[in-house]
């Protein structure tokens, strides 16, 4: 008997030591490499995104499971503080759906407000993958990651980082948009 608990133990120290090694701060998210002396500038311009998820048993991805691909352009709004962020997403079904909101900026801040959803936050995490950005969106009702990257097909390497910092952080339930069908046009 003893000598099975302490073969249990072992175990459990074991898995313990797993979760460890894969979740180590490599893993974790981290803002530590934004220049913010180049923010919100480094990211401006196209974005395709390619992956969100979400802790399991919520409804956080609900909304993207109808979506075939997304494109994403960013721009400055002529006032400093904010940020016009437009979507051209194509729909399983074929239809292009167009969607367009307004971050706002607060001074000095890395964090996004949502013009019209006070109660919204968005976050950017730099992921080692270069041309990539991970957004955690959070509001009352829910709290996803999103990847995107400036390129519509992403390496291998850079996905699996994607899921293991997800997992990491309990968001498990991930879902990879299918990108079977050509990319909308975004609307001006
Ligand atoms: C951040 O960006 C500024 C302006 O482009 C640059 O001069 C600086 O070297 C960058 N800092 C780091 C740590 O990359």
């Amino acid at each position: 008997m003893i000598h099975n608990i302490w073969h249990y133990f072992l175990y459990l120290y074991g898995l313990f030591l797993d979760s460890l090694s894969v979740c180590d701060n490599n893993n974790r998210l981290s803002t530590l490499s934004i220049n913010k002396t180049q923010f919100p500038s480094q990211y401006l311009g196209r974005w395709y995104f390619l992956a969100a998820a979400a802790i399991p048993g919520t409804t956080a991805l609900e909304t993207f499971t109808v979506m075939d691909n997304a494109e994403f352009s960013v721009r400055q709004c002529r006032e400093e503080e904010k940020l016009d962020f437009r979507a051209a997403i194509r729909i399983k079904d074929g239809p292009c759906v167009p969607r367009k909101w307004i971050y706002l900026l607060p001074e000095g801040s890395i964090e996004l407000r949502t013009e019209g959803h006070p109660d919204r936050l968005t976050q950017l995490f730099p992921p080692r993958c270069p041309h990539c950005v991970i957004l955690k969106e959070t509001d009352n009702s829910y709290a996803r990651l999103l990847l995107y990257s400036r390129t519509p097909q992403l390496e291998e390497e850079f996905m699996e980082e994607f899921k293991k910092k997800s997992s990491c952080e309990g968001y498990t339930d991930i879902l990879t948009l299918p990108q079977q069908q050509d990319y909308c046009q975004i609307e001006d």
